[in-house]
């Protein structure tokens, strides 16, 4: 795919710091590699160890049953997810804090594992009461409050099927996953806040159940104490009804590859897959990388600055961590308010020993100054993280000493919504770390940089980064479309699982995640689809056609932009494009909005008639085409755009 890549190659490995190695778990490469050769030569016997760190009502009779690309994991092994996650801890540690929630106007409620079961518990009987039983879809658009991890933990007790959507998606977006995975109950609230303001949340879920009439009930809980819209026939408050809730609720057993979530993310086409991971493997490996990557001990306070309505939520603030008994922190805000110190006041204020968060962020606090970070004490951290895109090494320079002083291990840890959890990472006592690399597998774990046809690609040199193998917290299909489970993830490079995303390996064998290969588009880490996005524009009544492609922006990772045709009866102008813009927000939501709408002629287009986005991304990125330009359909249109970036801008 491409020429060797000197920079990647040159780049030398930095140790841990010394005082971190020495009181970690994993402390040397050695103990890495040993673990590493144990897993690939003895998989089964690899993860039958590990499978110890899960309480089981029964033993699993098998390890793994792979027919490509099916993987069962644990066979004929019983568990609950929430008694791992809240049940199991309550002798030990009933009295620690499991989530440390901070309101946005810096409030603090601290939830012990003994308040937790009671509240999961008390939920559950109130979901049960609603007819939810095992196999049934509970839809979840809430904002990050505990009755979010209430919510799941009640699912996951009953042995229902959670969909978390993210509290920024509009009723459309909300409207079509609800379609799609069947739910029948609704668990929402009145509101949530964002930078002090109010998020409408049960107004937009309303409009979204118009067209979801499958939609039997309706939880609210009350956040914001705004006025709602009520529907007594269906809506309930959460409060009242689980006030009348029995507090016991004997969690049942359910098989290792019962399913656990539906949670949407963006392809290459226009609608969004269901991803659908099971219990057992999934815990198991959300659990086990937990103690891994991020060195967990009993006494960390460990905060991951994710939305639950993204994976990074699922994993690693709510089953990883609390399957682990550890203290989390669930943050209710913006990093930005009340003032762009607001994450390292949380820090100090909660004594904060792990942070886990994004690039993007990383690259926001770095514009915004170290003076933010110099008001506080943020010397109770001991381990950063980053995940969601690629990191640059500017970034990563700026987490480690600034954030870090110098003293804090960054484990860069790449992953995706379909793999569950954690796969390349450094371990933060063993691996020596180079700025930008996700460095190397975890146990168990076997990646490859190869081309096309599998073969892999030479050091330095670009290629697809696919698995080898299976491993236990693999997605197991897309909802309701296995077909495409095959065609995405199984039939592009035969054998392996295709991420998607290109990736060079340097000399030491070290990955270097570069971006996504196919239309899916990172911005802010958020995974977007650029024909979602294009469908949503061609539904606005201006518009014939449209073709959307993303440019590099330094604190976002990339940006949209949008270029359309406009139909006969539309004319161009600047009120147009913003009402373009707030229509891809209102359909999709306001993480899609196109940071440029361009206006064109005609679009570029392949004699089949392909729109050429190799040719739009260029004109987005460079204001100009250099590229091959042999196979346009009408060569006059793309050099009309690119002279003119535009037509009303000319
Ligand atoms: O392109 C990779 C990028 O994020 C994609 C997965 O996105 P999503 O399913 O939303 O999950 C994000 C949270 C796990 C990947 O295909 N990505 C994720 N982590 C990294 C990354 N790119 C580079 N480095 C990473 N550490």
């Amino acid at each position: 795919m491409g020429e060797v890549n000197h920079a990647v190659l040159g780049e030398k490995a930095v140790a841990p710091p010394e005082d971190f190695r020495r009181q970690a778990r994993i402390r040397s490469m050695a103990e890495y590699e040993s673990q590493y050769r144990r897993a690939l030569d003895d998989p089964e016997g690899f993860w039958r160890e590990q499978a110890k760190l899960l309480d089981w009502f029964e033993v699993p009779k098998a390890i793994c049953e792979w027919e490509i690309p099916h993987a069962k994991w644990f066979v004929g092994g019983k568990l609950n997810v929430s008694y791992n996650c809240v049940d199991r801890h309550i002798e030990k540690r009933g009295g620690k804090t499991a989530i440390l929630w901070e309101s946005e106007d810096g409030r603090t409620l601290p939830i012990s594992y003994r308040d937790l079961h009671g509240r999961v518990c008390r939920f559950a009987n109130v979901l049960r009461s609603l007819g939810v039983s095992a196999g049934d879809t509970v839809a979840v658009y809430l904002p990050m409050i505990p009755e979010l991890a209430v919510t799941l933990l009640a699912c996951a007790r009953l042995g229902a099927v959670h969909s978390v959507v993210f509290g920024g998606f509009s009723s459309v977006a909300l409207a079509d996953r609800i379609r799609d995975c069947g739910a029948k109950v609704l668990v929402t609230a009145d509101g949530g806040y964002r930078r002090g303001k109010i998020v409408p949340l049960k107004a937009t879920a309303d409009h979204a159940l118009e067209s979801c009439p499958a939609v039997r009930s309706v939880v609210v809980v009350r956040r914001t104490g705004e006025p709602v819209r009520w529907d007594d026939g269906r809506d309930l408050w959460f409060h009242e009804v689980d006030s009348r809730a029995a507090s016991d609720c004997p969690a049942a057993p359910f098989d290792s590859e019962h399913p656990l979530y539906i949670l949407y993310t963006s392809g290459t086409t226009g609608k969004p897959k269901g991803v659908l991971h099971s219990s057992a493997g999934y815990l198991l490996q959300c659990a086990w990388s937990m103690q891994m990557v991020f060195d967990l001990r009993e006494d960390d306070v460990y905060w991951c600055t994710a939305d639950i309505g993204w994976v990074t939520g699922h994993s690693y603030i709510v089953y990883g961590p609390l399957a682990n008994g550890a203290t989390v922190v669930m943050y209710e805000g913006a990093p930005d308010h009340p003032a762009k110190d607001r994450f390292w006041q949380l820090v100090e204020k909660h004594r904060v020993t792990i942070l886990y968060t994004s690039p993007t962020a990383i690259r926001a606090f770095m514009a915004w100054g170290n003076e933010w970070v110099e008001r506080h004490d943020v010397t109770s951290l001991r381990l950063l993280g980053s995940v969601g895109e690629p990191i640059n090494p500017a970034a990563w320079r700026w987490y480690s000493e600034v954030i870090g002083r110098g003293r804090c291990p960054i484990v860069d840890t790449w992953w995706q919504t379909e793999t569950g959890s954690i796969l390349v990472s450094p371990l933060p006592g063993a691996t020596p770390t180079k700025a930008g690399s996700a460095t190397l597998p975890l146990p168990g774990i076997v990646p490859r940089v190869v081309n096309l046809k599998g073969e892999p690609t030479e050091p330095g040199e670009t290629g697809y980064l696919v698995i080898e193998r299976p491993w236990p917290s693999m997605l197991r299909t897309i909802y309701g479309d296995d077909e495409r489970f095959r065609r995405d993830y199984w039939n592009r490079i035969p054998g392996v699982y295709f991420t998607g995303d290109a990736a060079q390996r340097d000399g030491d064998g070290y990955f270097w995640v570069l971006g996504r290969v196919d239309d899916v588009i990172k911005v802010a880490g958020h995974r977007l689809s650029t024909m979602e996005i294009e469908s949503a524009l061609v539904s606005h009544e201006a518009i014939a056609e449209a073709a959307v492609v993303a440019k590099p922006d330094e604190i976002k990772g990339e940006a949209v932009v949008a270029f359309v045709t406009l139909r006969a009866s539309a004319t161009a102008s600047p009120e147009l494009r913003e009402q373009i813009a707030d229509h891809v927000t209102a359909t999709i939501g306001s993480i899609a909005r196109p940071a440029e709408v361009r206006f064109a002629q005609s679009l570029p287009k392949t004699r089949s008639g392909k729109i050429m986005r190799r040719l739009l991304r260029e004109l987005a990125q460079k204001g100009s085409v250099t590229g091959d330009v042999t196979s346009l359909e009408d060569l006059a249109a793309l050099e009309q755009l690119a002279r003119t970036k535009g037509i009303d801008e000319s």
